[in-house]
């Protein structure tokens, strides 16, 4: 699937081809994307988090939704997804509406992650002022303490938010900057192939 992904015609099929690809040759996190998202100022922004599962009816990140994402998905829930695995020479590029995945789809996820991660999510006030490390440590040690001898329910701020896209672009390094790019606009399963220059 080197050259000759530029015949898919499944957009899904070949992101499946290009991550397990990316997951057997990036050193760590083939998994990290690029999140932009629409700022409360109109602005773009963007920062990295970790896409935790896919399939046709979207892509899925966990965060904290008070944090400065959560709040900017919350006045427009529409983002762009980016993936580059550098050790391919590759990227996959996302656009779509954002919601919010369900509270049992967020509940089996949370419940995969190492107890001290789940504490770590209560402790943290994402993206708020922190005066001191101090202050984190000790939010920890309290949040450890409310929870001893029990399992750290998923707070009410931490989910997960699914991206439906309606866009994917497919980007392969090629030699001299003649890269091949293709790109599918539409829905599932209904999707039309454009190649772009590079
Ligand atoms: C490799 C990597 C993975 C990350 N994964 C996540 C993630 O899955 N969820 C998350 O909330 N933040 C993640 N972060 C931290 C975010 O980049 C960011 O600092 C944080 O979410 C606050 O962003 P905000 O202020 O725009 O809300 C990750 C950072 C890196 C470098």
């Amino acid at each position: 699937m080197n050259h000759d992904f530029t015949a898919a015609d499944d957009p899904f099929a070949l992101f499946a081809a290009w991550f397990k690809e990316a997951s057997a040759s990036e050193p760590v996190d083939p998994n990290a994307m690029t999140l932009a998202t629409i700022g409360e100022d109109g602005h773009p922004d963007a920062r990295i988090v970790l896409m935790k599962g896919w399939d046709r009816a979207g892509f899925v990140f966990y965060t904290n939704t008070l944090s400065a994402k959560g709040r900017q998905l919350a006045g427009h829930p529409a983002a762009a997804f980016l993936f580059h695995w550098k050790s391919l020479a590759r990227q996959v590029r996302l656009r779509g509406a954002i919601t919010p995945v369900s509270a049992a789809e967020a509940d089996a996820y949370y419940a995969t992650r190492p107890r001290e991660s789940r504490i770590g999510a209560w402790a943290s006030r994402q993206s708020q002022p922190l005066a001191a490390r101090g202050d984190l440590e000790t939010a920890v040690a309290d949040v450890a303490r409310r929870f001893e001898n029990e399992d750290v329910a998923r707070p009410p701020h931490w989910s997960g938010y699914r991206l439906t896209p309606t866009r994917i672009e497919f980007w392969q390094d090629r030699p001299f900057r003649l890269h091949d790019r293709i790109v599918f606009e539409g829905a599932e399963p209904d999707w039309r192939k454009t190649r772009l220059y590079p």
